[in-house]
């Protein structure tokens, strides 16, 4: 049974990875920026007392960045999907890229960075960035949503950096498809169960030779 660390796990993506890690028994940490606004999570408590643990963190806060990591009783970490991520208006607007970039990109090398001690006690560490093919340069042929293209293709250069630097490590940024979360709006293809499986299956097999690459939920390969 694996320990892993998944944040924004209260809502969407992050939940439904949740909850089909926890059926398999594995032993996962929840991050949320509210606990007491979670329902879905409290809910899941009560149901996997001893191996839930839901922990706070706002990937814009510095000091919760840091009481986070300190929060984690794992001495090895098997698993860490950093999948929490906005995706704010369609213009050219500094703030909503700054704030974007905070959370997209910053946050995930910042919580990446903090974790690094406990991956490298693991004999089999995985960390996997939850990315999008809106941050593929060969696949944009439509333009637009620049502050959300930009931090995650930013996000694949920090994944393909760190898998070359950390070869210990297997390290993928992932594409869960278009979900129907609120971040995907109700007009998106697949349901958030159907993106769970699939991720929560390729992330589980991952393997060497798959480190330092891009593929979707259904373990399609992306390019860059
Ligand atoms: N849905 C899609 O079709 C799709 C497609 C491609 C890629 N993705 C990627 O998949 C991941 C999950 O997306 P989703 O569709 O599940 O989105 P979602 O339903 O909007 O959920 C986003 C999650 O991120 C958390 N979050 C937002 N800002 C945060 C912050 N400052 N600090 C910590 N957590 C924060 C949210 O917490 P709160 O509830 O507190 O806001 C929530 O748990 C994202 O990285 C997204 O870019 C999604």
């Amino acid at each position: 049974m694996k320990n892993l660390i998944i944040t924004g796990a209260n809502r969407g993506i992050g939940l439904g990875i949740t909850k089909v890690m926890l059926s398999q028994n594995h032993t996962v940490i929840a991050t949320t920026r509210n606990i007491e606004n979670s329902g879905d999570l409290q809910n899941l408590k009560n149901k996997y007392s001893k191996n839930l643990k839901i922990v706070r963190l706002d990937l814009t806060n510095k000091d919760s960045l840091l009481s986070f990591s300190k929060k984690i009783p794992f001495n090895h970490l098997d698993i860490l999907i950093n999948n929490a991520g906005i995706m704010e208006g369609n213009s050219l607007n500094i703030a909503n890229t700054d704030k974007t970039f905070q959370v997209n990109t910053l946050g995930p090398m910042q919580v990446t960075q903090k974790l690094i001690k406990k991956l490298l006690n693991s004999n089999s560490a995985k960390v996997f960035f939850m990315s999008s093919k809106m941050g593929s340069i060969a696949d944009n042929m439509s333009g637009g949503h620049y502050s959300y293209r930009m931090s995650k293709t930013a996000l694949n250069m920090f994944c393909r950096s760190f898998s070359i630097d950390y070869p210990k490590i297997i390290t993928m940024a992932l594409h869960p498809g278009w979900v129907k979360t609120d971040m995907g709006g109700p007009n998106a293809i697949i349901s958030i169960k159907e993106s769970a499986v699939g991720l929560s299956s390729l992330m589980l097999k991952a393997e060497k030779n798959m480190s330092g690459r891009f593929f979707d939920y259904n373990g399609n390969e992306l390019p860059w």
